[in-house]
């Protein structure tokens, strides 16, 4: 293996600020809420946080619609306190990674707020402007094409001044960005330019695969239906990322970690090779978007979790990756359903259980892992009573476009957002058991509280050796301890078992047997012949009694949501 960077052996925590500390009674998170609680990410271990965006912003997205590149949004505060959190950040080692939201602005950017006045002016071109389908007569007839946003309809939006339409993959008020124009390119790189040099150790970049759009723009008569997004991962990708790379992040020590929906390993051959030409890992989703869901039906179709195909996926992509690119590990996000709630136990009884099972059986992988906020306590979603108590764009325009369209009925449509909803992750911090769980002293939050935070909650969890925070925190140790966490190599086992989930790591001086039981049942694992009859010691278990094993036989009995971490040393 190579030299290593800094971020390969390191984890990262993911802060949703809007959710994480109120600090002035607003309900609503922010930096100097962010400041209080570094304290207790440090004591978790972490190497970096990385920070969904905080810069100013209407907020139609929850900051992921940018008016203001270097500033900072009025909710969370002041650069005077990002200045401060940086130095907190400092004081405890903590490295600070940035969203950067650059294949679409707000439309109350500056920049669009000029293109809107005149398509053709040089903020103009900082979009995507395109003329109408039209008759032989030359009336147009309608939008460009029938590409559809990721958050209903078109992504095309009329301008009636001009008669022309501007292209959005998302809301209407997130008009996409033309990287085909070098001046934007620049404006960009100066950007993250200003950010590096306040001292920012990285970028965890949204929706970078979209940036490069087909040319020419394909024209399609209208049909009535719309085709979803139909340029991620384009080829010319490539092109802009490693003009970044030459432009911007070769010049720092950073992280990158590029959001490609839709990627395969062999994709991640070029964004994330280890010759460091273009980002440092990037953040594929065959894991969470692909498993219960099905094109049909889309994001909120539900399925059972199949395990072989969870362990598929994930050892493509150990061993797809090894050697040539790095790895992203993560279960959660703030897009995604909390995952001891979808794959893990929706009983109480064993919720901590199978919170650590699941934590475990991915943190032994090889890569960076990143843990979103309340993962580490075993946070579950949330209990939605009605389509009221939501505040994500994404489900209320997916409610409202399902029933206009007759697609489904606003209770259908509300069930399948109760399973995988991106509100779920979105529910405040769960500090202790006091008013709205510590998060703020307001009479609302910006969104509800989950009502568990009386029994899950970080006070509670801290120091009880026995907890999920304190398994996360063993987990994240054990990572900077053991070189072959590392750099070993991957080996699964027994990918038909439906209950189990086996592999090896293995490197010149050690190997280890990693297994997991995701079933709320016994089941029985059948020890590879390696790791039979030979010493050995447990590095993690959530079994008491498998602590004390010194050797494995022929077969290995874990309980319900059981794991074993067992390593020996080669002779
Ligand atoms: C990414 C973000 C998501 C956001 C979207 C548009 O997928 O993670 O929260 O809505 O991009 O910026």
């Amino acid at each position: 293996m190579q030299e290593l960077k800094w971020w390969q052996n390191a984890v990262v925590y993911q802060v949703y600020p809007r959710s994480f500390q109120d600090s002035d009674g607003d309900g609503i998170g922010d930096l100097r809420g962010v400041i209080s609680r570094i304290p207790y990410i440090a004591d978790l271990g972490v190497d970096a946080i990385w920070f969904s965006p905080m810069f100013k912003s209407p907020n139609v997205d929850n900051g992921y619609d940018i008016s203001d590149y270097e500033d900072i949004m009025d909710e969370f505060g002041t650069m005077e306190d990002f200045d401060e959190l940086m130095e907190v950040c400092n004081e405890h080692g903590i490295k600070i990674i940035l969203d950067l939201v650059v294949n679409h602005s707000s439309d109350q950017h500056e920049w669009f707020i000029n293109a809107r006045k005149d398509p053709h002016s040089r903020e103009g071109q900082f979009y995507h402007w395109h003329e109408g389908f039209r008759d032989e007569d030359g009336n147009v007839l309608s939008e460009p094409n029938r590409w559809g946003s990721v958050f209903g309809g078109s992504t095309w939006e009329y301008v009636e001044e001009h008669d022309l339409y501007y292209l959005h993959s998302f809301a209407v008020e997130q008009p996409d960005l033309n990287w085909e124009n070098p001046e934007l390119r620049n404006e960009v790189y100066d950007m993250m330019k200003f950010w590096c040099d306040k001292g920012v150790a990285g970028f965890r970049m949204d929706v970078i695969n979209l940036i490069k759009k087909p040319e020419p723009f394909p024209m399609e008569e209208p049909d009535g239906t719309y085709t979803g997004l139909m340029f991620g991962n384009a080829p010319g990708v490539h092109d802009y990322l490693q003009e970044m790379n030459r432009e911007v992040l070769s010049k720092y020590d950073l992280l990158t970690v590029g959001e490609t929906g839709g990627v395969r390993p062999e994709d991640a051959y070029k964004y994330a090779n280890l010759e460091d030409t273009e980002l440092s890992m990037i953040f594929q989703f065959e894991h969470v978007d692909e498993l219960d869901k099905d094109g049909v039906h889309g994001k909120y179709y539900p399925y059972e979790l199949h395990l072989p195909d969870l362990k598929d996926i994930f050892t493509r992509w150990q061993e797809g990756l090894a050697g040539k690119a790095w790895n992203s590990l993560f279960w959660c996000n703030h897009d995604q359903p909390r995952v001891v709630s979808r794959w893990g136990s929706k009983d109480e009884k064993f919720r901590e259980k199978s919170a650590k099972m699941l934590a475990h059986v991915l943190h032994f992988q090889q890569g960076t892992p990143y843990i979103y906020q309340g993962e580490e306590l075993g946070m579950t979603n949330m209990n939605f009573e009605s389509k009221e108590d939501l505040q994500d764009i994404a489900a209320i325009n997916w409610i409202k476009s399902a029933v206009e369209t007759g697609e489904a009925t606003e209770d259908e449509v509300f069930q399948q957002i109760l399973r995988t909803g991106r509100d779920h992750a979105r529910t405040p911090m769960q500090w202790d058991d006091s008013m709205n769980a510590g998060f703020s002293d307001a009479e609302d939050t910006w969104l509800i509280v989950n009502p568990n935070y009386t029994h899950i909650n970080a006070a509670e969890q801290v120091n009880r050796e026995d907890s999920v925070y304190n398994y996360y925190k063993k987990l994240v140790s054990l990572r900077h301890e053991k070189e072959l966490i590392t750099n070993g190599s991957y080996e699964l086992f027994d990918l038909e078992d439906v209950n189990t989930f086996s592999y090896a790591r293995d490197n010149d001086s050690e190997v280890l047997f990693v297994s997991a039981n995701f079933k709320a049942e016994e089941h029985v694992v059948v020890v590879p012949e390696k790791f039979r009859n030979k010493h050995g010691e447990v590095w993690l278990s959530n079994e008491e009694d498998i602590y004390n094993v010194q050797e494995l036989g022929e077969e290995l009995v874990l309980p319900a949501y059981a794991t074993i971490a067992f390593a020996m040393k080669k002779d």
